[in-house]
């Protein structure tokens, strides 16, 4: 009898330990309030449809959003200066950090440019994020 209870309690915990490490990270959430981040944080350079001119380069069906997760993290908490080729086109110019943003709304606008204007791809969370900031 005591066996039973102790296999029961075992199961689950187990089972409360597994469903709390594999929650799912919630995409298609994380892609709607990146969209107000981008609007007030991006836009004015990327344009509200991500597409590139002389200056700015495009996130639309951008190459350089296949670069790593941690890339494009530190992108946005670093800055991106220097000359940076996208889509075969060379960009010279300077993007400065906007590391005041906090992990989750980084997340979400790297799911929202990652998944917008055709763009489809996998998500980025802010326990990622986080793992980089210094
Ligand atoms: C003041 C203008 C400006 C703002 C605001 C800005 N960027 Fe940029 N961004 C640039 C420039 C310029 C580059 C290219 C820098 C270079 O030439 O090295 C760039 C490069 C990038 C790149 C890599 C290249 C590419 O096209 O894929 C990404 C990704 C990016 N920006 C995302 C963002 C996101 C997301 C935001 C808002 C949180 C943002 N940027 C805000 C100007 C800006």
């Amino acid at each position: 009898m005591k066996k039973k209870l102790t296999i029961a309690i075992s199961a689950i915990t187990l089972t409360l330990i597994v469903t709390s490490f594999t929650q799912e990270f919630d995409l298609q959430k994380s892609i709607e309030r990146g969209k107000s981040v981008y609007t007030s944080n991006c836009v004015d350079c990327h344009k509200a449809d991500g597409t590139a001119d002389s200056q700015y380069p495009p996130l639309a069906k951008s190459d350089y959003l296949n670069h790593s997760a941690d890339t494009l993290i530190n992108v946005l908490l670093l800055g991106q200066t220097g000359q940076v080729t996208v889509n075969g086109v060379s960009y010279n110019d300077d993007m400065q950090p906007v590391d005041y943003l906090s992990d989750t709304e980084i997340s979400d606008v790297l799911n929202y440019i990652r998944n917008s204007w055709g763009n489809k791809m996998n998500a980025i969370t802010p326990a990622q994020v986080k793992a980089l900031r210094q």
